[in-house]
């Protein structure tokens, strides 16, 4: 068998190759996997563990949370928190952020968001479901950081990944220098480079959106779909509709098959359901390094102002060719909108 190469071995390898090379961001990159481990072991066995379900609260966006979410945010909040190199973490189950308090970790100069559980819904019916993470440098260099250093543009981010506990599980991570993924291999209890240098087609034959609400998508929108069902040979239409619930297991399949994912606007989420800091930034440095795009149907993700911790941002990302072209619909029917108006 050729020889393997694990994570924690890729990740020294690679550290000299950051600017950062001073061995704290590979720490906390080994924590984050060291807590994938823990959250694969119990997603694998939930049903085993009266672990599946509701846990009868809401987070601040009013959503139910199911046990294995706060199951997931307490294990990756206490690696970071042992781990010593990351001041605070934004997660989606906290509304505030989390002031990591040890004496170690006051000073550390990280900045983790995370989504600890994508597509929680999926938990109880054992279809994928992920997590999300995303890593910043601080910026304030007095005192104790604060909300200002979460708040930073996705062009910031230092590094982001996510795992995805699937068929098999998998750790695909970038530090702005490409996307390697990594495979658990359970028997040695290792994530080993599974992936090297991941490529998202620059087209593809799959769109992922919940056309369930097709009727509260806003016009480009629509269009797009429309394209995407026409009969064309030479593109290769009609196009496949796949959409798991969950944005990783939808994302990770077009990282590899090549496809679009949509998440629009609708008339119940004017702002979009996906949240900008700890879902679609990652996702989109992530999609970006392997050669896609990722924009809110005008403006690239990443350049988008950070306003607050929960903010939500409508978002097309995937294969450059496809997401260009649904940009194209987008504008279009902007246009004719504007003309519509200036004539009424
Ligand atoms: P989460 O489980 O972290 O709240 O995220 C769920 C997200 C995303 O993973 C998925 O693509 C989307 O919500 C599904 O939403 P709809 O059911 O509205 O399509
Ligand atoms: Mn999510
Ligand atoms: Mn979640």
């Amino acid at each position: 068998m050729a020889q393997m190469t694990t994570l924690g071995q890729f990740i020294i390898e690679k550290q000299a190759d950051h600017p950062y090379a001073k061995g704290e961001l590979s720490r906390l990159l080994r924590d984050i996997g060291i807590a994938a481990k823990v959250v694969n072991r119990e997603v694998n066995k939930a049903g085993l563990m009266d672990l599946l379900g509701q846990a009868g609260s809401t987070n601040i966006q009013g959503e139910i949370q199911q046990k294995l979410d706060i199951y997931a945010n307490e294990q990756f909040i206490s690696a970071l928190k042992s781990g010593g190199e990351c001041c605070i973490v934004a997660s989606e189950e906290n509304e505030e952020i989390v002031m990591l308090d040890t004496d170690v970790s006051q000073d550390a100069k990280y900045i983790v968001a995370i989504d600890p559980l994508d597509g929680s819904s999926n938990i109880d019916v054992n279809v994928s479901v992920g997590t999300i993470f995303s890593i910043y440098r601080r910026q304030s260099t007095e005192g104790r950081a604060t909300l200002q250093d979460v708040l930073q543009r996705g062009v910031n981010q230092v590094a982001a990944g996510y795992v995805i506990y699937g068929t098999s599980t998998m750790l695909v991570y970038t530090t702005g220098k490409g996307v390697n993924g990594f495979t658990l291999d359970p028997s040695i209890g290792e994530f080993c480079l599974s992936h090297p240098q991941m490529q998202i087609p620059k087209t593809g034959h799959i769109y992922s959106i919940n056309e369930g609400y097709y009727v509260h998508f806003p016009q480009g929108v629509k269009s797009y779909i429309k394209y995407c069902q026409v009969e064309d040979d030479a593109t290769n239409r009609p196009y496949s509709s796949r959409y798991v619930g969950s944005m990783i297991a939808d994302l990770h399949r077009n990282m590899i098959k090549g496809g679009i994912f949509i998440y629009p606007i609708t008339a119940a989420t004017p702002d979009g359901k996906l949240r900008l800091v700890y879902e679609c930034n990652p996702m989109s440095f992530i999609i970006e390094q392997a050669g896609g795009r990722a924009t809110d149907g005008k403006t690239r993700i990443m350049e988008l102002d950070v306003h607050s911790l929960h903010q939500r941002t409508p978002i097309f990302i995937g294969s450059e060719e496809m997401v260009s072209k649904a940009e194209e619909f987008m504008a279009e029917a902007e246009a004719e909108q504007v003309s519509v108006d200036l004539v009424g």
